[in-house]
Parts: C-alpha cells; sequence; structure tokens
C-alpha cells in the first residue's frame, strides 16, 4: 500500500473532502481488511516521488503480489511515477478517497490510470479495501489464466 503526498495529513487535511480518519488509524483498517482475507499488507507513505518509484520498482523483488497506490497530486502530472508503474509487471490499483471525476478540472485526468489495471476514486476509506479485494480477485483469477493456457 502506497500513500502519496500529504496523505500523511489525512483526518487533519480538508476533513470535509477526505474525512477525519488518519493515515495510522486507515492503515490499521486495510490491515485488518487484509488480515481477514488471508492477505498481507505493508502500508507506506512518502510525499517524495522518487520514494515512490524505488517502493514501485523495488516490490516484487521484495515478495509482494501486487501494489495498492494512492498517488495524491502526482496522480495528475507524474510521468516518472507512470512509467514505474507501466515498468513493473505486478498489478497496481490507484485508488483515491474522493472522486476525482467530480471535483476541479485538474484532477479529473489521470497519467496513472491508463498504466494501472484500474481506478477505484470517491469511496473514501473503502476505496482501499475495494482496492485490496481488487487484487485478491485478480491473484484468484490468475492461476486460472495459467491453466486455461
Ligand atoms: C487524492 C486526490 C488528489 O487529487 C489529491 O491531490 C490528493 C488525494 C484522493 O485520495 O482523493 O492528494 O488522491
Amino acid at each position: 500500500m502506497l500513500h502519496g503526498p500529504n496523505l500523511n495529513l489525512l483526518g487533519s487535511r480538508e476533513p470535509s473532502v477526505y474525512g477525519r480518519v488518519t493515515l495510522a488509524q486507515l492503515d490499521r483498517l486495510i490491515r485488518e481488511h487484509a488480515r481477514r482475507r488471508g492477505m498481507r499488507v505493508e502500508c507506506r507513505q512518502s510525499n517524495v516521488e522518487g520514494q515512490l518509484v524505488d517502493w514501485l520498482q523495488s516490490a516484487e523483488g521484495a515478495g509482494f503480489g501486487g501494489v495498492i497506490l494512492n498517488p495524491g497530486a502526482y496522480t495528475h502530472y507524474s510521468i516518472a511515477l507512470r512509467d514505474a508503474v507501466a515498468s513493473i509487471k505486478l498489478p497496481v490499483v490507484e485508488v483515491h478517497l474522493s472522486n476525482v471525476h467530480g471535483r476541479e478540472e485538474f484532477r479529473r485526468h489521470s497519467v496513472i490510470a491508463a498504466v494501472a489495471r484500474g481506478q477505484i476514486s470517491g469511496f473514501g476509506t473503502q476505496s482501499y479495501l475495494l482496492g485490496l479485494d481488487a487484487l485478491a480477485a485478480l491473484a484468484r483469477a490468475r492461476p486460472l489464466a495459467r491453466a486455461r493456457r
């Protein structure tokens, strides 16, 4: 689980848009949801674009099966993050707390969406849990896809 810039301020940052749940509380919800589904999750946050690129590049080598990414404002303009997502084999699910398509014009375009497996936007903290469910569904579908070949 990779949280991008400013998400460390969750809980106090624009609560009318992002809610009152802090990042620590959100990470707890994510870990509990993962545990109930028999998944293991590691939650990381950075305000630094290159750090997020490094984590994406090293995810497969570190043994992860997929990445849930909230790129924050980088969603809308970071070609470096987009290229990192496109470069790795792991499925990446883009998530947003707010419905980026119903907000300012500049938030309606994601440079990540075209290279992510999919985008979940607008369900608050549930967006992350739905992201986990999406990765679990992909993992269940993968052995079937192999068996069919
Ligand atoms: C966000 C939406 C982005 O536009 C914004 O810059 C964020 C948070 C969300 O989760 O709704 O930092 O990614």
